[in-house]
């Protein structure tokens, strides 16, 4: 009997509880639904149409997408809201930052804010920094220096200069080379190696590829020679090394001698002080004709012709080339190769930059 007369209870029971259940989903069914309907309302009365409301509801994060809206109904209506929307690197986190520049609005193109949002990059709006951030070679880490740079140059020429460091004094605190970077290290008047550096497995240059200098040069860098100076006899023309590897105490007797023979504004043209020079590296080719011609008349020479079409094709450029020289920092040399590899050296050539300037853009930071 007792069992009998529980039954019915546990029916109500369950009822009951399942009765509740579906309350309780039915009521935040209605909640979000009128919450969601609520915050379309508030965005139709702001000016919005339904085709933004919905591209926003779709590019929102559903965690984030109430809290968002919340807050982009404090703005003001945001005219150019669909342009970021749809802009291909609009990222959602950053919604509310790119409508922060409200103010700038006028000034800035929708990529313009996605881009500076995207970098970080907090920088109030003027014509320069617009410009900057435009050209192909800007480097971000760098913008505070373009900035303050001598602003009566063209944008191009404040990313191209700062990018070689001109802003900075040659010698003054130098930075060591960044030996990670391998065959693709910088090394010039703000980078410097030390007097013990020298590359690990040099290899002699064999005759037929010298003119007598018994040098030493890395083993990249010398099969790439080998394979350029047998193009070049190919074509009936004979290239041969003047000077490669040097270690520091021979640079710095060089330099001495350019010194002492030619005054300090001359040496400081045409010779690195001791542990800022590339022959350091292993990796630059002082190159001339066999028969030892003076490397000043190299550049009227046939080999000299047939290097500036050819040598990139070897993974070597031409590292201090003529009206460069205030990128450089060293005169016009001829003669003077730098292996930096095939492709790396294909992109030199063809858009006709220094080392210093690749380096900037697409080395340092990597
Ligand atoms: N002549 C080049 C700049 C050197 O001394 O390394
Ligand atoms: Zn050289």
């Amino acid at each position: 009997m007792k069992e009998r007369s529980k039954k019915p209870w546990v029916k109500i029971r369950r009822i009951l509880i399942v009765a509740i259940l579906l309350g309780v989903v039915l009521a935040m069914a209605v909640y979000f639904i009128w919450l969601k309907d609520y915050q379309k309302e508030a965005l139709l009365k702001v000016g919005y149409n339904e085709t933004t409301i919905e591209t926003l509801r779709a590019q929102l994060p559903d965690a984030d997408e109430e809290a968002q809206i919340e807050e982009l109904l404090l703005l003001p209506y945001q005219a150019d809201l669909d342009s970021f929307l749809k802009h291909p690197d609009f990222r959602p986190e950053n919604l509310l930052k790119y409508l922060n520049y409200i103010s700038d609005l006028d000034h800035y193109r929708v990529s313009a804010i996605v881009y500076l949002v995207n970098q970080g990059i907090s920088q109030p709006y003027s014509d320069l920094l617009a410009a900057l951030i435009s050209q192909p070679y800007f480097v971000p880490a760098r913008l505070e220096r373009y900035l303050v740079y001598d602003n009566s140059k063209a944008p191009a020429v404040i990313i191209q200069e700062v990018n070689c460091n001109l802003d900075r004094p040659y010698y003054e605190d130098p930075q060591p080379v960044d030996l990670a970077k391998d065959n693709l290290l910088l090394v010039n008047k703000y980078c410097y190696f030390d007097s013990e550096y020298a590359p690990e497995n040099l290899v002699a240059i064999a005759a037929e590829y010298d003119n007598n200098t018994g040098d030493k040069v890395r083993p990249e860098v010398y099969e790439a020679f080998k394979t350029m100076a047998d193009a070049a006899a190919n074509e009936g023309l004979a290239l041969g090394n003047n000077s490669a590897y040097r270690s520091y105490e021979t640079q710095q007797k060089l330099y001495e001698r350019y010194l002492v023979t030619n005054g300090k504004e001359y040496a400081e043209e045409f010779s690195a002080r001791a542990g800022f020079s590339e022959h350091q590296a292993g990796l630059a080719l002082d190159l001339g004709v066999p028969t030892g011609a003076v490397v000043g008349k190299f550049e009227d020479t046939a080999e000299f012709a047939w290097l500036e079409q050819n040598a990139h094709h070897f993974g070597f450029i031409l590292r201090y080339p003529a009206g460069k020289e205030h990128l450089t920092g060293y005169h016009y040399e001829p003669w003077h190769y730098r292996y930096v590899g095939l492709e790396v050296a294909e992109y030199i050539h063809e858009h006709k930059l220094t080392l210093e300037e690749y380096y900037a853009v697409f080395i340092e930071g990597q």
